[in-house]
């Protein structure tokens, strides 16, 4: 590698992020990862979503809520994310002294965008009588404005832990809001977000490949559209999926998430077969953008220099953490 200082690193980071710093093609990136993980008491949290060289180096690989408990109990000093902004932000909140690092600041959602706190701090004060719930996959300033966070292997438990008069607005993902509402019988008011990569399946295809494939179960994530969910044998968050693939004696899935984790998948069951569910077009949509900014090499380089860091404000932070601790405290309960 082009051994650089940390100051020459941090500058290149502010223009251009990671991407302008040469790595010796000859290093062994996984051997080298695993010393700085020893040197610094790191530990390696990976989003199944992410690239498999990046899962295989990981210590622990998970959805949004197995993520969010792990980052919770973690007593390694720096907690390197692999997997977008908001799931390092709410590591973050719930770990004020520790450093956290993103491998590229830019790695965003599209769902966490679809939901601007400005706007909906608006579209809250229409519903005085509601209490906010809110998807883990936003912003900050979209958690303090919330009164318990949720993800998809919770959601529906946590609304079910409400009295079923309670008027609730669900933010930002409409589709996991619907589904959640057909579960439960309520009628949440659902704010108009959605998540990209989730939204670009195509039923027609899928319809298809259940004719090539008629033993094949289809399983989909919440996320997706009300017509996917309806041809699913198995609607689960990511770890809900990964558990339905190893346990059900089903040899052949169509997936219907983000392809990362068809690593895991095929990992865990080399002798079943997982078709991706395909896209509306002949693009690699049902590769998340954001997720896949991540590589190998800019992990390295930000446990090399800690850098990008997470860094907020620590009155957002305290007003963020309070639904996040709620979600957790449910989850406890239900020991989820
Ligand atoms: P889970 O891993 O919690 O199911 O979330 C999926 C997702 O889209 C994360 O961005
Ligand atoms: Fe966001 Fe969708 Fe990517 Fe998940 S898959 S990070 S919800 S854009």
């Amino acid at each position: 590698m082009v051994d650089i200082n940390i100051e020459k690193a941090e500058a290149i980071l502010e223009k251009k992020g990671f991407l302008d710093i040469d790595i010796n093609p000859s290093l062994d990136l996984f051997a080298e990862i695993e010393k700085i993980k020893k040197e610094k008491n790191a530990i390696i949290l990976a989003h199944y979503y992410q690239e498999p060289d990046i899962q295989d180096v990981a210590d622990y690989i998970g959805d949004s809520l197995g993520l969010a408990q792990k980052a919770q109990s973690t007593d390694a000093e720096m907690i390197v994310f692999a997997g977008v902004h908001f799931m390092a932000e709410t590591a973050k909140i719930l770990n004020p002294h520790k450093k956290v690092v993103l491998p590229d600041l830019n790695a965003g959602c599209s769902l966490s965008d679809s939901a601007p706190p400005e706007l909906f701090k608006l579209f809250k004060e229409k519903h005085p009588e509601h209490i906010v719930i809110t998807y883990i996959n936003c912003s900050a300033g979209m958690k303090a404005l919330s009164d318990i966070i949720c993800t998809s292997s919770n959601a529906q438990k946590i609304v079910e832990s409400l009295p079923e008069n309670q008027k609730i607005i669900f933010a930002p993902d409409r589709n996991l809001g619907a589904y959640i509402n057909k579960k439960t019988g309520r009628n949440m008011v659902l704010w108009n977000g959605a998540c990209m990569v989730h939204e670009i399946f195509s039923l027609e295809k899928i319809t298809k490949l259940k004719i090539r494939h008629p033993q094949a179960k289809v399983i989909a994530h919440p996320e997706c559209e009300e017509a996917v969910l309806a041809v699913a044998d198995f609607i689960g968050s990511t770890t809900g999926l990964l558990k339905f693939a190893q346990t059900d004696p089903a040899t052949s899935f169509i997936v219907a998430t983000e392809a990362g984790i068809l690593h895991q998948m095929q990992k865990n069951c080399p002798d079943k077969t997982f078709i991706p569910a395909p896209p509306d077009n002949s693009c690699a949509c049902n590769d998340c953008p954001y997720m896949k900014l991540n590589t190998l090499e800019k992990l390295y380089l930000c446990m090399k220099y800690e850098k990008p860091e997470i860094l907020m404000d620590e009155e957002l932070r305290i007003a963020a953490k309070k639904p996040i601790d709620k979600m957790l405290e449910i989850s406890a309960r239900y020991g989820l």
